[in-house]
């Protein structure tokens, strides 16, 4: 199950990324906003990601103009990591290395097709484990406020 979250800004690309799941025949839910009406990103990156963290949702998309309040907020999240991207190497990179259980995208930033892409690429890409889990669990260590060194 994947969280799909936006803001105001966001509500035709998030169409496009359902759509998309929907042709991939993933299952999804919607957490908002459903409006136009000027809405805080903060809200609905939340519910999605504490879908994910509460085992409900495998992982989350979330959308806004930029896509940077999204990650922003996302990675307050306790077990999120939340890599924004726009373009498909680094979807696939953070999927293989940082394992990353939430997308950021900005409907202001790229296109649809793009989009397209950049989510398939993040879907369809596995964590390589190894030498990154290490590094996963380091950024685990710093979200419980240890200090590394
Ligand atoms: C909304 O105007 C905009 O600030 C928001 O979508 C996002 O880009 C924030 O990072």
């Amino acid at each position: 199950m994947i969280a799909v979250a936006c803001d105001h800004s966001a509500l035709e690309m998030k169409k496009v990324i359902t759509d998309l799941l929907e042709e991939k025949g993933l299952s999804y839910h919607d957490y908002g906003t459903y409006t136009a009406d000027s809405c805080d990103y903060p809200v609905f990156a939340a519910r999605a990601c504490q879908a994910v963290v509460s085992g409900q949702c495998d992982r989350a998309i979330l959308i806004c103009g930029t896509g940077i309040g999204m990650s922003m907020a996302a990675n307050k999240v306790k077990g999120i990591r939340c890599a924004l991207c726009s373009e498909p190497y680094s979807a696939k990179l953070t999927r293989m290395h940082n394992d990353s259980n939430a997308l950021a995208l900005g409907a202001r930033v790229i296109g649809p097709e793009l989009a397209r892409m950049i989510v398939e690429t993040w879907l369809d890409t596995e964590f390589e484990g190894g030498r990154h889990q290490r590094r996963i669990d380091l950024l685990t260590a710093l979200e419980n406020g240890q200090l590394l060194e």
